[in-house]
Protein backbone atom coordinates (compact mmCIF):
# COMPACT_ATOMS: atom_id res chain seq x y z
CA UNK A 1 0.00 0.00 0.00
CA UNK A 2 3.30 2.36 0.69
CA UNK A 3 2.16 5.57 -1.64
CA UNK A 4 -1.34 4.21 -2.71
CA UNK A 5 -3.77 7.04 -2.50
CA UNK A 6 -6.55 5.84 -1.71
CA UNK A 7 -10.25 7.91 -1.70
CA UNK A 8 -12.21 6.91 1.16
CA UNK A 9 -15.98 8.21 0.38
CA UNK A 10 -18.43 7.94 3.54
CA UNK A 11 -22.09 7.98 2.72
CA UNK A 12 -24.67 8.12 5.84
CA UNK A 13 -24.86 5.47 7.74
CA UNK A 14 -24.74 4.76 11.33
CA UNK A 15 -21.13 2.64 10.24
CA UNK A 16 -19.43 5.39 9.56
CA UNK A 17 -17.40 5.78 12.68
CA UNK A 18 -16.04 2.38 11.99
CA UNK A 19 -14.25 3.84 8.77
CA UNK A 20 -12.14 5.97 10.95
CA UNK A 21 -10.59 2.88 11.95
CA UNK A 22 -10.33 2.09 8.11
CA UNK A 23 -8.48 5.34 7.19
CA UNK A 24 -6.49 5.47 10.03
CA UNK A 25 -5.26 1.55 8.96
CA UNK A 26 -4.66 2.59 5.58
CA UNK A 27 -2.62 5.26 6.53
CA UNK A 28 -0.95 2.75 8.89
CA UNK A 29 -0.19 0.57 5.60
CA UNK A 30 1.58 3.38 3.74
CA UNK A 31 -1.13 4.81 1.87
CA UNK A 32 -1.91 8.16 1.19
CA UNK A 33 -5.44 8.66 2.34
CA UNK A 34 -7.94 11.12 1.60
CA UNK A 35 -11.74 11.47 2.67
CA UNK A 36 -15.05 12.58 0.65
CA UNK A 37 -18.14 12.40 2.93
CA UNK A 38 -21.86 13.38 1.99
CA UNK A 39 -24.16 15.46 3.82
CA UNK A 40 -25.57 12.84 6.16
CA UNK A 41 -22.58 11.17 6.54
CA UNK A 42 -21.34 14.29 8.21
CA UNK A 43 -23.68 14.26 10.85
CA UNK A 44 -22.68 10.63 11.81
CA UNK A 45 -18.79 11.45 12.32
CA UNK A 46 -17.14 14.64 12.30
CA UNK A 47 -15.43 15.68 8.76
CA UNK A 48 -12.81 16.86 11.66
CA UNK A 49 -12.01 13.04 12.46
CA UNK A 50 -11.37 12.30 9.37
CA UNK A 51 -9.44 15.28 9.16
CA UNK A 52 -7.19 14.55 11.85
CA UNK A 53 -6.44 10.92 11.27
CA UNK A 54 -6.07 11.61 7.55
CA UNK A 55 -3.83 14.60 7.60
CA UNK A 56 -5.61 15.73 4.66
CA UNK A 57 -8.89 18.39 4.65
CA UNK A 58 -11.75 16.49 3.84
CA UNK A 59 -14.86 17.45 1.04
CA UNK A 60 -17.91 17.37 1.47
CA UNK A 61 -19.53 20.31 -0.80
CA UNK A 62 -19.48 20.70 -3.97
CA UNK A 63 -19.07 24.04 -3.91
CA UNK A 64 -17.52 24.53 -0.62
CA UNK A 65 -14.61 26.40 -0.61
CA UNK A 66 -15.05 29.28 -3.32
CA UNK A 67 -11.85 31.27 -2.58
CA UNK A 68 -10.10 27.45 -3.68
CA UNK A 69 -12.11 26.01 -6.59
CA UNK A 70 -9.87 24.19 -8.88
CA UNK A 71 -12.98 21.45 -9.86
CA UNK A 72 -12.93 19.33 -6.68
CA UNK A 73 -14.34 16.17 -7.63
CA UNK A 74 -12.17 16.10 -10.62
CA UNK A 75 -9.21 16.92 -8.44
CA UNK A 76 -10.28 14.17 -6.20
CA UNK A 77 -11.01 11.17 -8.96
CA UNK A 78 -7.39 12.21 -10.49
CA UNK A 79 -5.42 11.68 -6.70
CA UNK A 80 -7.42 8.32 -6.30
CA UNK A 81 -5.20 5.05 -7.41
CA UNK A 82 -8.57 3.06 -5.98
CA UNK A 83 -11.71 4.29 -4.35
CA UNK A 84 -13.82 2.65 -1.53
CA UNK A 85 -17.21 3.51 -0.86
CA UNK A 86 -18.16 2.69 3.05
CA UNK A 87 -20.39 2.73 4.56
CA UNK A 88 -22.29 2.58 1.45
CA UNK A 89 -25.78 3.27 1.71
CA UNK A 90 -28.94 1.77 -0.51
CA UNK A 91 -29.09 5.35 -1.86
CA UNK A 92 -25.81 5.63 -2.52
CA UNK A 93 -26.12 1.99 -4.48
CA UNK A 94 -29.00 3.17 -6.45
CA UNK A 95 -27.03 6.75 -7.59
CA UNK A 96 -24.15 4.94 -8.65
CA UNK A 97 -25.59 1.97 -10.06
CA UNK A 98 -27.61 4.61 -12.47
CA UNK A 99 -24.93 7.13 -12.86
CA UNK A 100 -26.75 10.14 -11.12
CA UNK A 101 -24.19 12.34 -10.03
CA UNK A 102 -25.79 14.99 -7.82
CA UNK A 103 -23.39 15.61 -4.70
CA UNK A 104 -19.39 15.61 -4.22
CA UNK A 105 -19.00 11.98 -3.54
CA UNK A 106 -21.11 10.51 -6.67
CA UNK A 107 -19.82 13.10 -8.99
CA UNK A 108 -16.26 12.10 -8.17
CA UNK A 109 -17.38 8.34 -8.76
CA UNK A 110 -18.57 9.21 -12.49
CA UNK A 111 -15.26 11.08 -13.44
CA UNK A 112 -12.99 8.06 -12.29
CA UNK A 113 -11.95 5.13 -14.30
CA UNK A 114 -9.75 3.85 -11.29
CA UNK A 115 -10.98 0.34 -9.23
CA UNK A 116 -13.96 0.96 -7.08
CA UNK A 117 -14.75 -1.34 -3.56
CA UNK A 118 -17.74 -0.97 -2.18
CA UNK A 119 -18.83 -2.27 1.71
CA UNK A 120 -23.09 -2.06 1.90
CA UNK A 121 -24.26 -1.72 5.19
CA UNK A 122 -27.96 -1.09 5.75
CA UNK A 123 -30.63 -2.77 7.26
CA UNK A 124 -31.69 -6.50 6.63
CA UNK A 125 -34.68 -5.75 4.84
CA UNK A 126 -33.17 -2.97 3.14
CA UNK A 127 -30.40 -5.06 1.95
CA UNK A 128 -32.34 -7.90 0.30
CA UNK A 129 -34.79 -5.91 -1.52
CA UNK A 130 -34.89 -6.66 -4.75
CA UNK A 131 -34.28 -3.00 -5.76
CA UNK A 132 -30.61 -3.27 -3.93
CA UNK A 133 -29.88 -6.26 -4.60
CA UNK A 134 -30.84 -5.40 -8.45
CA UNK A 135 -28.35 -1.91 -8.31
CA UNK A 136 -25.87 -4.44 -6.61
CA UNK A 137 -25.89 -6.83 -9.56
CA UNK A 138 -25.41 -3.75 -11.92
CA UNK A 139 -22.58 -2.64 -10.09
CA UNK A 140 -20.95 -5.72 -9.95
CA UNK A 141 -21.45 -6.27 -13.66
CA UNK A 142 -19.13 -3.39 -14.12
CA UNK A 143 -16.60 -4.56 -12.23
CA UNK A 144 -17.05 -3.22 -8.86
CA UNK A 145 -16.12 -5.18 -6.05
CA UNK A 146 -18.76 -5.51 -3.63
CA UNK A 147 -17.71 -6.50 0.54
CA UNK A 148 -20.70 -8.72 1.39
CA UNK A 149 -22.19 -7.42 4.35
CA UNK A 150 -21.40 -8.88 7.82
CA UNK A 151 -24.39 -10.86 9.60
CA UNK A 152 -25.04 -9.95 13.10
CA UNK A 153 -26.87 -7.28 15.82
CA UNK A 154 -27.87 -4.08 13.26
CA UNK A 155 -28.25 -0.53 14.57
CA UNK A 156 -31.93 -0.78 13.84
CA UNK A 157 -32.22 -2.95 16.95
CA UNK A 158 -32.92 -6.16 14.34
CA UNK A 159 -30.50 -8.87 13.78
CA UNK A 160 -29.11 -10.34 10.24
CA UNK A 161 -27.22 -9.19 7.34
CA UNK A 162 -25.89 -5.33 6.79
CA UNK A 163 -22.99 -5.03 9.08
CA UNK A 164 -20.43 -3.20 7.75
CA UNK A 165 -17.50 -5.77 7.55
CA UNK A 166 -14.48 -5.96 9.99
CA UNK A 167 -12.30 -3.08 9.00
CA UNK A 168 -9.32 -5.34 8.76
CA UNK A 169 -11.20 -7.45 6.20
CA UNK A 170 -12.08 -3.73 4.15
CA UNK A 171 -8.38 -2.95 4.34
CA UNK A 172 -7.47 -5.88 3.06
CA UNK A 173 -9.92 -6.03 0.26
CA UNK A 174 -8.41 -2.25 -0.40
CA UNK A 175 -4.71 -4.01 -0.55
CA UNK A 176 -5.98 -7.25 -2.56
CA UNK A 177 -6.21 -4.30 -5.67
CA UNK A 178 -3.16 -3.79 -5.51
CA UNK A 179 -1.68 -7.02 -5.26
CA UNK A 180 0.20 -8.16 -8.13
CA UNK A 181 -0.93 -11.31 -9.65
CA UNK A 182 1.70 -13.33 -11.35
CA UNK A 183 0.32 -12.96 -14.51
CA UNK A 184 -0.65 -9.37 -14.01
CA UNK A 185 -0.13 -6.94 -17.43
CA UNK A 186 -0.61 -10.67 -19.64
CA UNK A 187 -3.36 -11.29 -21.85
CA UNK A 188 -4.01 -15.01 -21.51
CA UNK A 189 -6.30 -16.51 -24.40
CA UNK A 190 -8.52 -19.43 -23.15
CA UNK A 191 -10.21 -22.16 -25.39
CA UNK A 192 -13.23 -24.35 -23.62
CA UNK A 193 -15.58 -26.62 -24.12
CA UNK A 194 -16.69 -28.78 -27.62
CA UNK A 195 -17.24 -27.53 -30.79
CA UNK A 196 -20.42 -28.06 -32.69
CA UNK A 197 -20.48 -29.13 -35.79
CA UNK A 198 -24.04 -29.23 -37.91
CA UNK A 199 -25.12 -31.84 -39.57
CA UNK A 200 -28.77 -30.18 -40.20
CA UNK A 201 -30.34 -27.33 -38.91
CA UNK A 202 -31.06 -29.61 -36.49
CA UNK A 203 -28.51 -32.12 -35.34
CA UNK A 204 -24.90 -31.62 -34.86
CA UNK A 205 -21.48 -33.78 -34.22
CA UNK A 206 -20.17 -33.10 -30.44
CA UNK A 207 -18.22 -34.61 -27.98
CA UNK A 208 -18.35 -35.06 -24.40
CA UNK A 209 -16.49 -31.71 -23.13
CA UNK A 210 -18.27 -29.97 -20.75
CA UNK A 211 -15.93 -26.71 -20.29
CA UNK A 212 -15.43 -27.30 -16.99
CA UNK A 213 -11.10 -27.52 -17.30
CA UNK A 214 -11.04 -24.47 -19.83
CA UNK A 215 -13.05 -21.99 -17.75
CA UNK A 216 -11.70 -23.07 -14.55
CA UNK A 217 -8.04 -22.05 -16.09
CA UNK A 218 -9.97 -19.01 -17.21
CA UNK A 219 -10.71 -17.89 -13.69
CA UNK A 220 -7.26 -19.07 -12.89
CA UNK A 221 -5.62 -16.89 -14.67
CA UNK A 222 -7.72 -13.83 -13.98
CA UNK A 223 -7.14 -14.64 -10.45
CA UNK A 224 -3.40 -14.43 -11.33
CA UNK A 225 -4.19 -11.11 -12.60
CA UNK A 226 -4.29 -11.32 -16.20
CA UNK A 227 -6.19 -9.87 -18.93
CA UNK A 228 -8.30 -13.19 -20.20
CA UNK A 229 -9.78 -13.98 -23.75
CA UNK A 230 -11.71 -17.27 -23.35
CA UNK A 231 -13.26 -18.90 -26.48
CA UNK A 232 -15.49 -21.25 -25.80
CA UNK A 233 -17.63 -24.03 -27.69
CA UNK A 234 -20.74 -26.15 -26.28
CA UNK A 235 -20.88 -25.34 -22.57
CA UNK A 236 -23.63 -24.96 -19.99
CA UNK A 237 -21.30 -23.12 -17.89
CA UNK A 238 -21.46 -19.08 -17.02
CA UNK A 239 -18.31 -17.48 -18.01
CA UNK A 240 -16.66 -16.03 -15.04
CA UNK A 241 -16.93 -12.03 -15.00
CA UNK A 242 -14.34 -10.06 -15.76
CA UNK A 243 -12.79 -11.54 -19.24
CA UNK A 244 -13.62 -11.37 -23.01
CA UNK A 245 -16.11 -14.53 -23.44
CA UNK A 246 -16.45 -15.71 -27.12
CA UNK A 247 -18.90 -18.32 -27.70
CA UNK A 248 -18.33 -19.90 -30.57
CA UNK A 249 -19.78 -23.19 -32.52
CA UNK A 250 -17.95 -24.86 -35.17
CA UNK A 251 -14.13 -25.30 -35.24
CA UNK A 252 -14.24 -23.42 -38.24
CA UNK A 253 -15.37 -20.30 -36.14
CA UNK A 254 -12.99 -21.02 -33.00
CA UNK A 255 -10.02 -20.97 -35.23
CA UNK A 256 -11.03 -17.42 -36.57
CA UNK A 257 -11.22 -16.22 -32.93
CA UNK A 258 -8.26 -17.77 -32.06
CA UNK A 259 -6.56 -16.26 -34.70
CA UNK A 260 -8.08 -12.84 -34.02
CA UNK A 261 -6.85 -12.63 -30.84
CA UNK A 262 -3.46 -14.39 -31.67
CA UNK A 263 -1.18 -11.51 -31.91
CA UNK A 264 -2.42 -9.81 -28.88
CA UNK A 265 -1.67 -12.08 -26.53
CA UNK A 266 1.14 -13.51 -24.72
CA UNK A 267 0.03 -17.12 -23.83
CA UNK A 268 -2.87 -19.62 -25.14
CA UNK A 269 -4.01 -22.46 -23.61
CA UNK A 270 -5.98 -24.68 -25.40
CA UNK A 271 -8.13 -26.75 -23.73
CA UNK A 272 -10.66 -26.77 -26.18
CA UNK A 273 -12.22 -30.08 -27.17
CA UNK A 274 -11.97 -29.78 -31.46
CA UNK A 275 -14.10 -31.64 -33.78
CA UNK A 276 -11.57 -33.15 -36.29
CA UNK A 277 -13.68 -33.73 -38.81
CA UNK A 278 -17.08 -31.73 -39.80
CA UNK A 279 -19.76 -32.95 -42.18
CA UNK A 280 -18.77 -31.99 -45.73
CA UNK A 281 -22.17 -30.77 -46.65
CA UNK A 282 -24.03 -29.86 -44.04
CA UNK A 283 -28.44 -30.05 -45.08
CA UNK A 284 -30.03 -26.85 -45.50
CA UNK A 285 -33.06 -28.66 -44.21
CA UNK A 286 -33.86 -30.69 -41.65
CA UNK A 287 -32.59 -34.69 -43.54
CA UNK A 288 -35.93 -36.83 -42.77
CA UNK A 289 -35.76 -40.34 -42.02
CA UNK A 290 -35.81 -42.57 -45.02
CA UNK A 291 -33.58 -45.38 -45.87
CA UNK A 292 -32.11 -48.03 -43.18
CA UNK A 293 -28.86 -46.51 -43.37
CA UNK A 294 -27.18 -42.65 -43.78
CA UNK A 295 -23.71 -42.01 -44.75
CA UNK A 296 -21.97 -38.74 -43.71
CA UNK A 297 -18.99 -37.69 -45.77
CA UNK A 298 -16.89 -36.05 -43.14
CA UNK A 299 -13.86 -33.48 -44.18
CA UNK A 300 -11.02 -32.63 -41.63
CA UNK A 301 -11.13 -29.44 -39.59
CA UNK A 302 -7.94 -27.47 -39.20
CA UNK A 303 -6.06 -28.17 -36.48
CA UNK A 304 -5.85 -24.96 -34.87
CA UNK A 305 -3.51 -25.59 -32.37
CA UNK A 306 -0.84 -26.73 -34.98
CA UNK A 307 -1.44 -23.70 -37.13
CA UNK A 308 -0.71 -21.62 -34.12
CA UNK A 309 2.59 -23.20 -33.51
CA UNK A 310 3.68 -22.27 -36.73
CA UNK A 311 2.58 -18.86 -36.22
CA UNK A 312 4.27 -18.45 -32.92
CA UNK A 313 6.13 -15.86 -32.06
CA UNK A 314 6.39 -15.33 -28.32
CA UNK A 315 3.53 -16.65 -27.00
CA UNK A 316 3.78 -19.71 -24.68
CA UNK A 317 1.74 -22.51 -26.13
CA UNK A 318 -0.34 -25.22 -24.00
CA UNK A 319 -2.04 -28.08 -25.18
CA UNK A 320 -4.52 -30.50 -23.74
CA UNK A 321 -4.18 -34.19 -25.04
CA UNK A 322 -7.47 -36.31 -24.08
CA UNK A 323 -6.10 -39.57 -24.86
CA UNK A 324 -7.53 -43.63 -24.12
CA UNK A 325 -4.42 -45.73 -24.22
CA UNK A 326 -0.58 -45.20 -24.60
CA UNK A 327 -1.26 -41.44 -22.95
CA UNK A 328 2.61 -40.24 -22.79
CA UNK A 329 3.65 -40.99 -26.19
CA UNK A 330 0.31 -39.78 -28.13
CA UNK A 331 0.60 -36.96 -25.58
CA UNK A 332 4.55 -36.61 -26.60
CA UNK A 333 4.13 -36.89 -30.14
CA UNK A 334 1.34 -33.84 -30.20
CA UNK A 335 3.77 -31.68 -27.84
CA UNK A 336 5.95 -31.81 -30.55
CA UNK A 337 4.09 -31.70 -33.32
CA UNK A 338 2.07 -28.47 -32.65
CA UNK A 339 5.50 -26.64 -31.09
CA UNK A 340 4.04 -26.70 -27.56
CA UNK A 341 5.94 -25.42 -24.33
CA UNK A 342 3.96 -28.37 -22.05
CA UNK A 343 1.21 -29.97 -22.73
CA UNK A 344 -1.49 -31.76 -20.46
CA UNK A 345 -2.43 -35.43 -20.72
CA UNK A 346 -4.86 -37.29 -19.45
CA UNK A 347 -6.68 -40.71 -19.61
CA UNK A 348 -9.98 -39.44 -20.16
CA UNK A 349 -11.51 -43.47 -19.24
CA UNK A 350 -10.07 -43.61 -15.77
CA UNK A 351 -12.52 -43.46 -13.11
CA UNK A 352 -11.94 -39.01 -11.61
CA UNK A 353 -10.72 -37.71 -14.48
CA UNK A 354 -12.24 -36.55 -17.94
CA UNK A 355 -15.53 -35.24 -19.66
CA UNK A 356 -17.95 -33.88 -17.29
CA UNK A 357 -16.46 -34.65 -13.68
CA UNK A 358 -15.10 -31.95 -11.50
CA UNK A 359 -11.88 -33.87 -11.08
CA UNK A 360 -8.71 -34.90 -13.28
CA UNK A 361 -5.61 -36.96 -12.98
CA UNK A 362 -3.28 -35.51 -15.37
CA UNK A 363 0.51 -35.51 -16.16
CA UNK A 364 2.48 -31.98 -17.43
CA UNK A 365 4.90 -32.75 -20.31
CA UNK A 366 7.63 -30.45 -21.08
CA UNK A 367 9.81 -30.09 -24.14
CA UNK A 368 12.69 -32.42 -23.51
CA UNK A 369 10.53 -35.19 -22.04
CA UNK A 370 10.31 -34.27 -18.18
CA UNK A 371 7.09 -35.63 -16.86
CA UNK A 372 5.10 -34.43 -13.81
CA UNK A 373 2.25 -36.30 -12.75
CA UNK A 374 -0.30 -34.96 -10.79
CA UNK A 375 -2.73 -37.04 -8.17
CA UNK A 376 -6.22 -36.66 -8.85
CA UNK A 377 -7.47 -32.80 -8.11
CA UNK A 378 -10.19 -31.06 -8.61
CA UNK A 379 -9.79 -29.10 -12.23
CA UNK A 380 -10.06 -25.95 -10.43
CA UNK A 381 -6.54 -27.17 -8.79
CA UNK A 382 -5.36 -28.47 -11.51
CA UNK A 383 -6.07 -25.24 -13.46
CA UNK A 384 -3.76 -22.71 -10.86
CA UNK A 385 -1.35 -25.83 -11.60
CA UNK A 386 -0.94 -24.85 -15.05
CA UNK A 387 -1.83 -21.29 -15.14
CA UNK A 388 1.41 -21.20 -12.06
CA UNK A 389 3.48 -23.24 -15.24
CA UNK A 390 2.69 -20.38 -17.97
CA UNK A 391 3.07 -17.67 -15.67
CA UNK A 392 6.72 -19.01 -14.88
CA UNK A 393 7.92 -19.28 -18.70
CA UNK A 394 6.29 -16.23 -19.30
CA UNK A 395 8.26 -14.58 -16.37
CA UNK A 396 11.16 -16.11 -18.14
CA UNK A 397 12.17 -18.37 -14.85
CA UNK A 398 12.03 -22.16 -14.65
CA UNK A 399 11.54 -23.58 -11.18
CA UNK A 400 9.18 -26.47 -13.20
CA UNK A 401 11.39 -29.11 -14.73
CA UNK A 402 10.73 -27.91 -18.24
CA UNK A 403 14.78 -28.18 -19.03
N1 LIG B 1 -6.78 -29.18 -31.28
C1 LIG B 1 -6.92 -28.12 -32.12
N2 LIG B 1 -7.57 -28.26 -33.31
C2 LIG B 1 -8.05 -29.47 -33.69
C3 LIG B 1 -7.89 -30.57 -32.84
C4 LIG B 1 -7.24 -30.40 -31.63
O1 LIG B 1 -6.49 -27.01 -31.77
N3 LIG B 1 -8.68 -29.57 -34.84
C5 LIG B 1 -6.06 -29.01 -30.01
C6 LIG B 1 -6.85 -29.35 -28.77
O2 LIG B 1 -7.51 -28.22 -28.24
C7 LIG B 1 -5.80 -29.89 -27.80
C8 LIG B 1 -4.75 -30.48 -28.72
O3 LIG B 1 -4.96 -29.88 -29.99
O4 LIG B 1 -5.19 -28.85 -27.06
C9 LIG B 1 -4.82 -31.96 -28.84
O5 LIG B 1 -6.13 -32.36 -29.16
P1 LIG B 1 -6.51 -33.88 -29.34
O6 LIG B 1 -7.93 -33.98 -29.78
O7 LIG B 1 -6.08 -34.65 -28.10
O8 LIG B 1 -5.53 -34.29 -30.47
P2 LIG B 1 -5.60 -34.36 -32.02
O9 LIG B 1 -4.45 -33.57 -32.53
O10 LIG B 1 -6.93 -34.01 -32.53
O11 LIG B 1 -5.27 -35.89 -32.28
P3 LIG B 1 -6.21 -37.19 -32.12
O12 LIG B 1 -7.63 -36.72 -32.10
O13 LIG B 1 -5.84 -38.02 -33.29
O14 LIG B 1 -5.78 -37.82 -30.81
Amino acid sequence: MLNKNILIGVTGGIAAYKVVEVASRLKKLGANVRVMMTRHAAEFVAPRTFQEITGNAVSVEMFGDAANFHVAHIALADFADAILIAPATANFLGKAAHGIADDLLTTTILASDKPLIVAPAMNTKMFAHPATQDNLRILRARGVKILEPATGELACGTSGKGRLPEPVEICAAVEKIFAAGTLTGKRVLVTAGGTVEAIDPVRYIGNRSSGRMGFAIAQAALNAGADVVLISGKSDLAPPKNLTFVKVESATQMREAVLKHFDSVDAVIMSAAVADYRVKNPAAQKIKKSADTLTLELVKNPDILRELGGLKTSQVLVGFAAETQNILEYAGKKLVEKNLDFIVANDVTAAGAGFGVATNIASIIWRGGNVENFPMMSKDDLAVKIVERVAELLGGRKFFPSN
